[in-house]
């Protein structure tokens, strides 16, 4: 793939980042993330630098509790950092209001969970045209094409959550959260909730999405297949990122 990618040991001021040549599209410096519980602080992060080039694949691991959502969260814009800085497509998230923080969010990232959290009363069709109206510019049937093609579920669009398989819902917001073009996809434990057959057809769609699209992907997974669908993994431990290898 020609990936300069190195392994590092943690220690502070290094980046982990993958592709080297241009500018970052996410970035983070010295990230840290304090929770309060009661008289006690939580840091869920401790110092994270990381960054990802525009058109990379990157597979977040780690055990359960050592980060990986509060990272995933802070970058996208959905937790505010307690220290450090967070830099998305060159934007300094701290340097925004709530406002423009929101506005940002919803033009440049999109956001895939392990709940589908999909419209019950709305069809497939429904669910991903729906962001279109509220976030985007409107109905695009050449991308809403695209988007659906790519993802499989052309012959599913008139189909109800309830009649669509797990593997099909997560598709649905897969194809939900990239519809309005965001520079990167952000996707938390996306076949937590999937069979391996599922999961690994979401695994293939989210590789075709990232090569045919260029669309810039970072994916928390406990699956160890992502290792061969994905440009990178990196590894996070207690708050910290420990090491980013290029996956192949
Ligand atoms: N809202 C919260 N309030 C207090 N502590 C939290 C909160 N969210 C996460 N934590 C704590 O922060 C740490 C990291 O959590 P998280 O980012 O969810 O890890 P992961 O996604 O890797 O399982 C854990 O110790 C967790 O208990
Ligand atoms: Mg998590």
């Amino acid at each position: 793939m020609g990936i300069a990618a190195t392994i590092r040991e943690p220690a502070e001021g290094l980046i982990f980042q993958g592709k080297n040549s241009v500018e970052p599209i996410l970035r983070t410096e010295n990230l840290w993330k304090l929770y309060r519980a009661g008289k006690v602080e939580v840091p869920a992060l401790r110092g994270v630098n990381f960054a990802v080039q525009p058109g990379e694949s990157v597979a977040v691991m780690g055990p359960s509790g050592c980060g990986k959502s509060s990272l995933l969260y802070v970058i996208g814009g959905l937790a505010q950092a307690s220290r450090g800085k967070v830099l998305v497509d060159g934007n300094d998230l701290s340097e925004l209001s709530d406002s423009a923080r929101t506005k940002l969010r919803r033009h440049k990232i999109g956001f895939v969970f392990q709940r589908f959290n999909l419209l019950p009363t709305l069809t497939a069709k429904g669910n991903i045209a729906i962001a279109q109206f509220i976030h985007g510019d409107g109905f695009d049937p050449h991308r809403f094409d695209v988007v659906t093609q790519m993802l499989g579920l052309a012959g599913r669009l008139h189909h109800k959550p309830s009649e669509l398989s797990g593997g099909e819902q997560q598709r649905v917001a897969i194809a939900r959260a990239i519809i309005n073009e965001p520079k990167i996809l952000l996707a938390d434990e996306p076949t937590g909730n999937l069979d391996s057959k599922n999961s690994e057809i979401v695994l293939q769609m989210l590789r075709q999405l990232n090569r045919d699209l260029a669309q810039t992907i970072v994916m928390i997974t406990h699956n160890p297949e992502a290792t061969t669908y994905f440009d990178r993994v990196v590894h996070m431990r207690d708050g910290v990122i420990v090491d980013g290898v290029a996956a192949d």
